[in-house]
């Protein structure tokens, strides 16, 4: 049995953070950001928002996109990094306030791989029959987790989220492979280190930024120049498939200059590259999903077309996914 996307949603906040806005908050330039990164701004939830609210809004509209019945739905994943509350998860706060009280609903925590950790979690779950209805929703609020006075870590990101209806789809196409791996020997490389129940909230942890993202920079690009091209081929040979059938590269959105060396390890061209790091900076588990729906919306997906969605984070963590496209709303 094969399993596909029938339908997307996205939601972004509207409130826009520019590098010149950062210019203002810490000492950095539009020129640094935008050389070292490809950022050049970044959309951040309002005091009032939640976490949530991002999902439920993408959610729906995913929904929607499937023209399936609300109550068709029976489990709702949340892949975040940045959940709401340490229980009850997201995806039960989401549940709610989309309405889908008869759906399980759980989150999923790989960090920035959560959502190809999520696809390859719900191909099984939809496999097997357990579930016939999975709505996968990438969802962040991390500006929320970011010291601002970090210049090394304030600059790179942004909030949003984007959502798949997942479920069985024409034979051969949707997911044909994926590729996941972690080393929790290297988690000391990007972490948050307090706020949970290794470390609870303290005025220690306030007073050192315990609660915010600590990150090092240089050894996570390193780590990520070879993961990236990694995940990509382990997951096209399980496929069985060469990196010159792919149409679509849909990368983890953390920088522009990582997925640029990655690329080219990969000898892929840059035109079959899929980007919008410009505008949303890095949205941890919502940035696939959100470079995804762009391509759909400006109809650049055509029937047949291989994509290859892959991602790498805290964990540390890493993986790919390879998808034939049907079409979404394509079940026929
Ligand atoms: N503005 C101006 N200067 C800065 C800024 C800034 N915002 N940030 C750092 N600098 C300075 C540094 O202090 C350093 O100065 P120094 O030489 O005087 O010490 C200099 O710029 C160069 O710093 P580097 O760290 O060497 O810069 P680099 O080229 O490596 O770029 C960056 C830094 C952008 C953070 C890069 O290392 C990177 O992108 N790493 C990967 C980050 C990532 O992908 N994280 C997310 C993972 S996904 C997840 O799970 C959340």
């Amino acid at each position: 049995m094969s399993v596909g996307i029938n339908g997307i949603g996205v939601y972004l906040p509207d409130k826009v953070l520019t590098n010149a806005d950062l210019e203002k908050i810490v000492d950095t330039s539009d020129d640094w950001i935008v050389t070292r990164t490809g950022i050049n701004e970044r959309r951040i939830v309002d005091d009032s928002v939640t976490v949530s609210d991002l999902a439920a809004k993408a959610g729906l509209m995913a929904i929607e996109d499937a023209k399936i019945d609300p109550n068709d739905v029976d489990l709702v994943v949340v892949a975040t990094g940045s959940p709401e509350m340490i229980w009850p998860s997201t995806a039960c706060l989401a549940q709610a306030k989309m309405n889908l009280s008869g759906s399980a609903a759980f989150d999923l925590q790989a960090a920035c791989t959560s959502f190809i950790y999520g696809l390859t979690v719900a191909d099984g779950l939809l496999s097997s029959g357990t579930f016939q209805n999975i709505l996968l929703i990438g969802a962040e609020t991390i500006t929320r987790l970011v010291n601002w006075q970090d210049r090394n870590t304030c600059v790179l990101f942004g909030d949003g989220a984007g959502a798949f209806l997942l479920r069985k789809s024409e034979p051969g196409f949707g997911i044909l492979s994926s590729y996941l791996a972690a080393d929790g020997n290297r988690a000391d490389m990007l972490k948050i280190p307090a706020g949970g129940s290794g470390q609870i909230c303290s005025q220690k942890v306030v007073d050192e930024n315990l609660q915010t993202i600590h990150m090092k920079g240089s050894d996570v690009f390193r780590f990520a120049v070879k993961a990236l091209p990694e995940s990509v081929e382990k997951a096209l040979a399980k496929a069985g498939l060469a990196i010159d059938d792919v149409d679509h590269f849909i990368p983890h959105q953390a920088n522009q200059r990582i997925i640029e060396a990655a690329v080219e390890r990969l000898g892929l061209p840059i035109e079959k590259v899929a980007t919008n790091i410009s505008k949303y900076g890095n949205t941890s588990a919502a940035s696939i999903p959100l470079v995804l729906e762009e391509l759909y919306r400006a109809k650049s997906l055509r029937r047949g077309d291989i994509l290859v969605l892959a991602a790498f984070g805290a964990g540390l963590t890493w993986g790919a996914v390879v998808i034939r496209w049907g079409g979404a709303n394509g079940l026929n």
